[in-house]
């Protein structure tokens, strides 16, 4: 059993590094647009809502300053690696240079819920924003076609027809499909089109900030932090909401918009200069969406009282939208609200499919996944294999399933991997003092330390169904370990013995 704990020789990764067949293409203003292109998606345009009215009330901001702490620890943790480590396998890449192989293959595994379930969730929420859109033009798919089989039942019943025998979410199918392609096309290509989609949905949101604020009513305001009570909640339950734990919850309701810049560190291995640039672009796009989120959710509760987000039709669903145009009367508000989220969603697939690719590809270098998954087009130089098998199973679950606990699992991912990495980041300083670090986390003890209390403070108000299908899913991750990675891991079979330190 010893072996299972062995760390990968960190000369390991320096010849990975010279060896990789991948492009080096991404420039500095590339990857942070890679990191903000990943975080602004659904997360801010629909769980405001739900935010402001379950849990926080107007303190919804201080929700995303809580949520944003816990992000910059992180991120702060993830530029010290990336800089020492520039490979494509982030968090796993990193956890198996100091904790150890089966907890690296847990984290890698982890992440899929992170990359791979994101994916999924965000094709399904980029379908129903597509739907939306189609609706603004008069045009009506049959809700069939837009939605999975339970999702459907549950609307044929709703609206008193007869339920169907087939569904399927067409438009989440076809622009996962989409996606694949333009990965598989090149690096250099998805960060264009990525580039384009960051400039759109970043200008709108300042438009939002910007105008919506001149329609703040200071009555909506006050009191900025709502004495604590008991509501209905959206599980048809009795809860508490509001005060201090309402803040907590808030922020673990809306951790799932932050969620994105540790997608940076997968393209280590496609930067020009990833020492430098990677962990300038994590920390720079988490803080300018942390400045922009806290902004939009303070203009959001002050155009529109929390309290209305329960009552005003679609209020929920589409909360800036509908908080915008009530408060300003711009009908035009919610087509360019609900285009900038159409096209914002498709650069957070984009980001989302990209990293999960270059996860496997690192989890197949090291043995841990099977050789197709490290297969380099020749003339692409993507890891073509692999994105088109994640492609078609992306494809098929988003039109398939329903998403609602998806979203809490994809966080409970994040967090795992969120918590590992202070962990290994501060193990290895411990360990290896003497390294020649390109970025050093400032007051590591504090930071690490701080950062995993609120990472795991987080998991714990997580939804619970999420929570046990999460651990659920980490148990089958270990089992396949067992039968497979275990057996083929290049480390245990004495591949990376020669640059073990003597
Ligand atoms: N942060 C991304 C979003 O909100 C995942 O869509």
């Amino acid at each position: 059993m010893s072996n299972i704990w062995k760390t990968k020789p960190l000369g390991a990764y320096e010849a990975d590094m010279k060896k990789s067949e991948l492009k080096r293409v991404l420039g500095k203003w590339s990857l942070t647009a890679i990191g903000i292109g990943a975080i602004i998606g659904g997360g801010i345009f629909v769980l405001t809502g739900t935010g402001a009215y379950y849990h926080a009330g107007p303190a919804l901001a201080l929700s995303f300053v809580v949520a944003g702490i816990a992000c910059i620890f992180a991120a702060l943790c993830y530029a010290e690696f990336a800089a020492l480590l520039p490979v494509e396998g982030s968090a796993y890449a990193y956890a198996y240079g100091t904790v150890g192989e089966v907890f690296a293959w847990l984290i890698g595994w982890g992440l899929v819920l992170e990359y791979a379930m994101g994916s999924m969730t965000v094709a399904v929420s980029w379908s129903g924003y597509f739907n939306k859109f189609l609706k603004i033009i008069n045009v009506e798919l049959p809700y069939y076609l837009t939605n999975d089989f339970a999702t459907a039942k549950q609307y044929a019943v709703a609206h008193g027809l007869t339920e169907p025998n087939f569904a399927f979410n067409l438009p989440a199918f076809i622009i996962v499909l989409i996606v694949t392609s333009i990965l598989v096309k090149g690096t250099k290509e998805a960060a264009g089109a990525n580039n384009m989609i960051v400039i759109l949905k970043t200008s709108v949101v300042v438009f939002v900030i910007v105008v919506g604020a001149l329609f703040i009513n200071m009555d909506n305001l006050t009191p900025f932090i709502p004495d604590e009570k008991m509501i209905l909640q959206s599980d048809g339950k009795m809860g508490a909401a509001y005060g201090f734990n309402g803040i907590i919850a808030g922020a673990a309701a809306v951790f799932f918009a932050y969620i994105g810049f540790d997608a940076v560190s997968t393209q280590a291995a496609e930067a020009k200069n990833p020492r430098k640039d990677i962990p300038f672009a994590i920390i720079t796009s988490l803080l300018v969406c942390t400045a922009l989120y806290i902004l939009m959710s303070l203009v959001l509760t002050g155009m529109m009282s929390y309290k209305d987000f329960g009552s005003v039709p679609d209020a929920l669903t589409a909360p800036v939208a509908v908080a915008f145009e009530k408060a300003t009367g711009m009908n035009w508000a919610v087509i360019l609200i609900t285009v900038a989220a159409t096209i914002g969603l498709i650069s957070v697939l984009l980001v989302m499919m990209l990293g999960q690719s270059r996860i496997f590809l690192g989890m197949a270098k090291d043995g841990l996944l099977p050789k197709m998954f490290k297969e380099i087009h020749p003339v692409r130089k993507t890891p073509y294999k692999n994105t088109i098998l994640l492609g078609l199973i992306v494809a098929t679950v988003a039109a398939l399933t329903p998403i609602s606990t998806l979203v809490h699992m994809c966080s409970f991912g994040t967090l795992f991997a969120f918590t590992m990495v202070c962990f290994a980041v501060w193990l290895l300083r411990v360990k290896k003092p003497e390294l020649k670090r390109g970025f050093k986390t400032p007051m590591l003890p504090v930071v690490a330390s701080l950062g995993i209390l609120i990472n795991i403070y987080l998991i714990i108000n997580l939804e619970p169904s999420a929570i046990y299908m999460a651990i659920g899913w980490l148990a089958l991750g270990l089992l396949i370990y067992f039968l497979y990675g275990r057996r083929n891991s290049v480390l245990n079979k004495g591949g990376y013995d020669e640059f073990i330190e003597k």
